[in-house]
């Protein structure tokens, strides 16, 4: 049950550079309650955490502990204070283990030694506690975002905290991955510790949130108490507009697949078995969904296709010429290719949004003028920037401090510069916001008439049945189904995903 106030920031206030991000923003959570955010992308709801974790300096406002004003200037300050953070971009160090990752700056000692055995030991108990698929000994570099973001969350839940901040906790977790999430916030809860919940998934906040705080902008839109958290008025307050948000559940697939093969691979198969014998075309105009579980192989393969990874053998066509698979090469090719991982292999974080967009597009902007201009480049980005609607408007903009969904933005929009002949997109959406979501469904829409084809791999159901004219599931590195042409719902899918057909024979 929530009880008095914890945590109160009042009357804060931060800009970047001039321009303001927080504008007298007041924000509280009571003890025991899982207190959610929401807000556009850009919104501010992560500067707003950063402010109360120490990251960011506010540059006015007061934070107060149980009722006391306290300043926290580092995330020290707020572990002390017995507050923990699980922040949008990973920290997890790739070349320590899980345990390593874990204990960072708290690594139990032996003398002036680490005592591995023990926190090798600590980690474990942690692990069953939680029931995580994960070994206190494994390398982080070895594994994927979804097992990076379950160590990102053991981390803060080995704490012990008072009040646990989660800035998009699901965003590259599988379903399975986040109803064990949910179990353990309801039962964080029921301890009393409070909870600050930050997603763009509508579906997660009405079912764990005791209120809601939307940020339009930088200012307070609401606060809604747990029964006034109705779908439309959320999505009105934090967008200022209605979108139809019940279409979906269903879908009638009307595939292009009369029209010319642009794609066309034979036989790929892995070095390590993620996936067999992968067969499939995907024509003109025509956009793909390749459904299944996180696991299932599909990032591997198109991976492989755009030619980041290599496979073993297999064939990959593209109009018919046979291709060498390397990015550089599918670059060139007309092949883009959006990774599920963008921080780490989508764009460069310290470089603005024109240097991002440019260094994919060189070539272009080479054919046209001999010498690289300044001007070309900031030309493009501008183009890139409107395209897709980037916020802030500022090509100089680094793209490393921009809002989560922002990046993924400028990910995407490097590719619309470019002739494409096939697009593929790895979770495209993944923290990005109700309305931003329709914008790149349009986008992909868009390309498809224009001859392009796409293969979107997403874990979001709804998205899957939204974009697609067919549909591929993958399960345990095979093709195991196709949807073209019938009228499917997202249990059709899921349960093709999940073998629940197969097993029925
Ligand atoms: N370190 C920084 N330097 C400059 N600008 C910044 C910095 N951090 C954030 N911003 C800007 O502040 C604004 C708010 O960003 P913030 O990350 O808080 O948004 P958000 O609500 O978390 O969005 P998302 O849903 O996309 O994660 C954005 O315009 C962003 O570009
Ligand atoms: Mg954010």
């Amino acid at each position: 049950m929530a009880g008095n106030t914890i945590l109160e920031a009042k009357n804060i206030y931060k800009s970047f550079s001039g321009v303001p991000v927080l504008q007298d923003v007041h924000f509280e959570v009571k003890a025991g309650e899982v207190h959610s955010l929401m807000g556009e992308n850009g919104a501010g709801k992560s500067t707003l955490i950063k402010i109360i974790t120490g990251v960011y300096a506010k540059d006015d406002g007061q934070i107060y502990w149980e009722g006391k004003p306290v300043e926290i200037n580092t995330y020290q300050d707020c572990q002390k204070l017995g507050v923990a953070c699980i922040y949008q971009e990973l920290s997890v160090i790739p070349p320590l283990t899980v345990a390593q990752n874990v204990f960072l700056g708290r690594e139990p000692r032996k003398g002036p030694f680490i005592d591995y055995a023990k926190m090798n030991k600590m980690t474990q108990e942690l692990i069953d506690k939680y029931q995580f698929p994960l070994k206190p000994t494994t390398v982080v570099d070895n594994l994927g975002i979804g097992q990076r973001q379950l160590i990102e969350i053991l981390k803060g839940l080995s704490q012990d905290s008072k009040l646990l901040i989660m800035d998009e906790p699901t965003a590259s977790l599988s379903g399975k991955e986040a109803e064990m999430l949910f179990k353990i916030i309801q039962t964080l809860r029921s301890e009393g510790v409070s909870i600050i919940y930050i997603s763009h998934r509508l579906e997660e906040v009405y079912m764990l949130s005791d209120r809601l705080t939307i940020l339009r902008d930088g200012k307070n839109a609401a606060v809604l108490e747990k029964q006034d958290i109705i779908p439309a008025k959320v999505i009105e307050t934090m967008i200022g507009k209605v979108v139809d948000e019940s279409a979906g559940s269903k879908k009638m697939l009307h595939s292009n697949d009369e029209a010319e093969v642009r794609l066309d691979v034979k036989g790929l198969t892995d070095k390590t078995d993620r996936y067999r014998d992968i067969s499939f075309q995907v024509h003109r105009g025509e956009i793909l969904g390749l459904g299944g579980l996180i696991g299932a192989g599909r990032t591997e393969v198109v991976r492989a296709i755009y030619g980041v990874d290599k496979a073993a053998s297999g064939e990959v066509y593209l109009d018919g010429k046979k291709l060498d698979p390397s990015p550089k090469a599918s670059i060139l090719e007309g092949i883009g290719f959006v990774p599920e991982d963008r921080r780490n292999q989508g764009f460069i974080p310290l470089l603005s949004t024109t240097k991002n967009v440019a260094l994919t597009n060189y070539d272009i902007v080479k054919v046209q003028k001999t010498a690289i201009s300044d001007a070309d480049e900031l030309s493009m980005s501008k183009r890139a920037i409107e395209a897709i609607d980037i916020r802030p408007a500022d090509p100089n903009k680094q793209v490393g401090v921009m809002s989560g969904g922002n990046q993924q933005k400028v990910v995407l929009g490097k590719w619309l510069m470019r002739d494409l002949k096939l697009l593929i997109v790895d979770e495209p959406t993944a923290g990005i916001d109700v309305g931003a979501k329709d914008e790149i469904y349009s986008i992909l829409e868009d390309l498809a008439k224009q001859g392009v084809a796409i293969i979107v791999v997403t874990s979001d159901l709804q998205e899957l049945l939204r974009v697609s004219h067919r549909i591929l599931v993958m399960r345990k590195g095979d093709i195991v189904k196709e949807f073209k042409n019938v009228e499917v719902t997202q249990s059709m899918v899921l349960s093709a995903g999940q073998g629940v057909e197969e097993e029925a024979k």
